[in-house]
């Protein structure tokens, strides 16, 4: 794993932004791996401010999403869905049939994650994959304990992480109790990864994932095994 230090969370967003944009003006047909939260909002950011002053391109890109609540409609304002919409594919020239997130309302979410599953495969799987990171460790909506050889599928959202989601949501009772999320075997196909991990509330998280074991137990720990993963840190996380 490469490691990119940066002063604050600004910083990480402005080098994620170069290296996305590199990215996608040397192979305008990119599928883009992206994600929800906090992590990547200054990137996606970035990417529409850049899109408007430098016309950077996004027709023929493809975006997958790595997760969606299980129960919210692709209306509802906390649904994933919406929030990518608002925050970077209604401002860019993404053509809409081109952007994937998973489902989340729909009658049988078991039958979405095969069917998710298999969209990504159709397409030739994800070549840049940004994620965040749980101070649990998750990726994606992996909690501790989903299995690294897991596809697509359901997942129970743990207190903790419904407890973290609660302050897009009104109370922690409208926080879903289940997501649809890309699996730890689906996100390690992706040919590069870019993790963004930013604050203090992420230190723990960062060096476990830098010096804890690789298990279950912290999901993240299976990117130290990915050929091509760049993580950048900013000095809140990254501490002493
Ligand atoms: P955050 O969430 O980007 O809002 O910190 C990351 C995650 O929970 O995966």
């Amino acid at each position: 794993m490469k490691i990119i230090k940066v002063k604050n969370y600004d910083e990480m967003s402005q080098k994620a932004a170069e290296m996305f944009i590199g990215k996608i003006r040397r192979n305008p047909e990119i599928n883009l791996g992206l994600a929800t939260g906090g992590s990547p909002v200054g990137l996606y950011k970035q990417l529409v401010q850049d899109h408007q002053t430098n016309h950077t391109s996004y027709k023929k890109v493809k975006t997958f999403n790595l997760d969606e609540y299980i129960g919210l409609s692709g209306e509802h304002p906390n649904s994933y869905r919406y929030f990518m919409n608002e925050q970077l594919l209604n401002h860019v020239d993404l053509n809409k049939s081109n952007t994937h997130v998973p489902l989340g309302d729909t009658e049988n979410p078991g039958q979405q994650c095969s069917h998710y599953e298999q969209l990504l495969k159709e397409h030739g799987g994800v070549d840049l994959q940004i994620l965040g990171i749980g101070s649990n460790g998750h990726i994606g909506f992996n909690e501790p304990g989903t299995s690294f050889q897991s596809e697509t599928h359901i997942i129970e959202l743990t207190p903790s992480t419904r407890e973290a989601n609660a302050r897009f949501f009104t109370s922690l009772e409208e926080v879903p109790t289940h997501a649809i999320t890309m699996g730890i075997t689906s996100i390690m196909r992706s040919k590069e990864i870019l993790l963004l991990i930013s604050g203090d509330s992420k230190q723990d998280a960062l060096s476990q994932l830098l010096q804890g074991a690789i298990n279950e137990n912290f999901p993240a720990s299976i990117l130290r095994t990915h050929p091509c993963v760049t993580i950048i840190a900013d000095e809140a996380a990254l501490g002493k």
